[in-house]
């Protein structure tokens, strides 16, 4: 069964621009796990413009509930990771000027760095996984670099989709990742960017086992509420 995954940074965002309590991140992943979702995702920045330390801590001490951690190659924070053991990670990058995560890791430059980080988490019996783009090398190289699984960017194919462009191509790309990916013996993920559609015309990939939704979650949480579009996508997913 496809698992959902979901992202709440957006409600730490809405929380800091009073720079007060409300929303709080805790009672949202309680609130989401209660909703029928699998797992909670976080991404703990460098620069913290959303979750911060004590979110992350707190949220991943809550008992019964599955956290996904992402976060960049930053020796402070995988060092923070490893001491607040989330049940998942997820490493991404990060840039600095960037409104969101823009694309899947460069594993070709930065190969031992993440070889060397993945078997600290490893070590610790946390699964890893590595924000890839949709590429047959990048999938190779993250089993060589012994990730448990990949998460392919979606957010290509997501734009495409919402701006009416032929999307066949990208999302062949995504399909053969996955295929090989769950054939040499990695799970497959997926997530940014997408919504009711994009996460539809994905779910008919059987390979993908899990999809981190974010954004478009907590936008449309404001017309419909949260239970109802965890549910929604619950149904598409599965
Ligand atoms: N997965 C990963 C690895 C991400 O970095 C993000 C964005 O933070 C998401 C999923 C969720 O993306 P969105 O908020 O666009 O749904």
């Amino acid at each position: 069964m496809k698992r959902l995954g979901v992202n709440i940074d957006h409600v730490a965002t809405l929380r800091n621009a009073r720079g007060e309590t409300h929303p709080d991140p805790v009672s949202i992943a309680k609130f989401v796990k209660n909703s029928g979702a699998d797992s909670i995702t976080i991404h703990l920045r460098e620069d913290r413009r959303h979750i911060n330390d004590n979110d992350a801590k707190k949220i991943c001490s809550i008992n019964g509930i599955l956290v996904n951690l992402e976060i960049s190659t930053n020796p402070d924070i995988v060092k923070i990771a490893l001491k607040i053991k989330p049940n998942f990670i997820c490493i991404v990058p990060e840039n600095r000027k960037e409104v969101t995560t823009e694309g899947g890791l460069n594993i070709l430059n930065n190969k031992k760095k993440l070889k060397n980080i993945i078997s600290r988490f490893k070590k610790k019996k946390i699964r890893t996984s590595l924000f890839i783009n949709p590429s047959i090398l990048d999938v190779r190289n993250s089993k060589f670099l012994g990730a448990d699984c990949i998460e392919i960017h979606t957010g290509k194919l997501a734009s495409l989709v919402k701006s009416k462009k032929n999307y066949s191509n990208e999302l062949s790309k995504i399909k053969k990742c996955a295929i090989l990916a769950k054939r040499i013996g990695l799970e497959v993920h997926a997530g940014h960017g997408l919504d009711y559609k994009t996460a539809k015309i994905l779910s008919k990939i059987n390979q993908i086992k899990e999809f981190n939704i974010g954004h478009y979650i907590i936008g449309e949480s404001i017309f419909f509420g949260l239970k109802k579009v965890i549910k929604n996508f619950i149904k598409i997913i599965r």
